[in-house]
């Protein structure tokens, strides 16, 4: 398999700047080696332009500096997509949440897809429910086009399905978010039902509910889903997360399914901070998971 590695660093989508420095510090993480030994060619692509946050107006604070992610992320979907259509998958290197936007409409260009999102949050909330205008945490909403995104076609992941759409260790819900995921035809994969049944058995249901009937998989993985104290350098820590185990884990139950039934068609991995995190150990997690999640095995 060859992996196509897109930086895509751009924080406009959360209120903490330093989330664009994240494709440069996994790659300093050694990503190139991790992806070797998981046995996969990586093309580096290089990172994508992102004009510097400062030099522009957040504009509306309903949805801070959408313009600019809509450019983004109308690039990285193209990109994505040529990557997929060349028999590559695309690993994209974020970059705040939001760049999950572009990393969907490219894979589910002329496919049915589904998801797995592994976050603390949601993501789902849309300009009108947001309490924060951060268009990070509102990815899934505009993927799926919800409320206001129904008017953005180029937020629109047209053949993401909602049934194929699955959460796997949330903990952290707004208000209008958990009334929203409850209404919706997504599957919920909470932390306390890994505490219950463990994290293999939530992944391995997760990959069921993800795969059925379509022609693939995004996986999108936030890296404030692990533990602060193992991820420390994200922008929006919460406590309670899962540990490093787990994380590798859920991963190899992705490469698993992956060999047995050839459903990976891209992933991302995104929101490492630099600036808040620990000598790069955040990174060097996130290398070691995208290489976990593309085969990498111990023996
Ligand atoms: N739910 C909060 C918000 O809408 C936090 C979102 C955090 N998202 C993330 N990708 N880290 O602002
Ligand atoms: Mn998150
Ligand atoms: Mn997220
Ligand atoms: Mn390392």
């Amino acid at each position: 398999r060859t992996v196509h590695l897109i930086g895509a660093p751009m924080d406009y989508g959360a209120d903490r700047r330093g989330v664009d420095m994240g494709p440069s510090a996994i790659r300093y993480a050694d990503l190139a080696d991790e992806l070797a030994a998981a046995g996969v060619e990586a093309v580096d692509a290089g990172d994508l332009l992102v004009p510097r946050a400062e030099e522009r107006d957040p504009g509306d604070e309903s949805a801070k500096f959408l313009p600019e992610i809509e450019d983004l992320c109308t690039r990285l979907a193209d990109e994505v997509a040529d990557a997929i259509d060349g028999d590559r998958t695309p690993l994209v290197l974020g970059g705040d949440h939001a760049v999950a936007i572009g990393s969907m409409a490219g894979c589910a260009r002329d496919a049915d897809i589904g998801a797995v999102w592994f976050d603390a949050h949601g993501d789902f909330n849309t300009p009108e429910t947001s309490p924060s205008g951060n268009v990070h945490g509102m990815p899934l909403a505009a993927a799926l086009g919800r409320g206001d995104f129904a008017n953005m076609p180029w937020a629109n992941a047209a053949g993401l399905r909602e049934e194929n759409v699955v959460y796997v260790g949330l903990r952290t819900l707004d208000e209008a978010e958990r009334d929203a995921i409850r209404d919706s035809d997504m599957k919920a994969y909470t932390m306390s039902d890994i505490d219950e049944d463990g994290i293999t058995e939530v992944v391995e249901a997760a990959l069921d509910y993800a795969t059925d009937g379509v022609d693939g998989i995004h996986v999108s993985f936030d890296m404030d889903w692990l533990d602060p104290h193992e991820a420390p350098g994200v922008g929006t820590p919460v406590r309670g997360g899962a540990t490093y185990r787990e994380a590798h884990a859920a991963l190899e139950t992705v490469a698993e399914r992956d060999r047995a039934e050839d459903v990976l068609r891209s992933m991302d991995i995104v929101e490492v901070n630099p600036i808040l995190d620990e000598s790069n150990r955040t990174a060097d997690i996130a290398a070691e998971l995208a290489a976990s999640a593309l085969g990498k095995r111990i023996l």
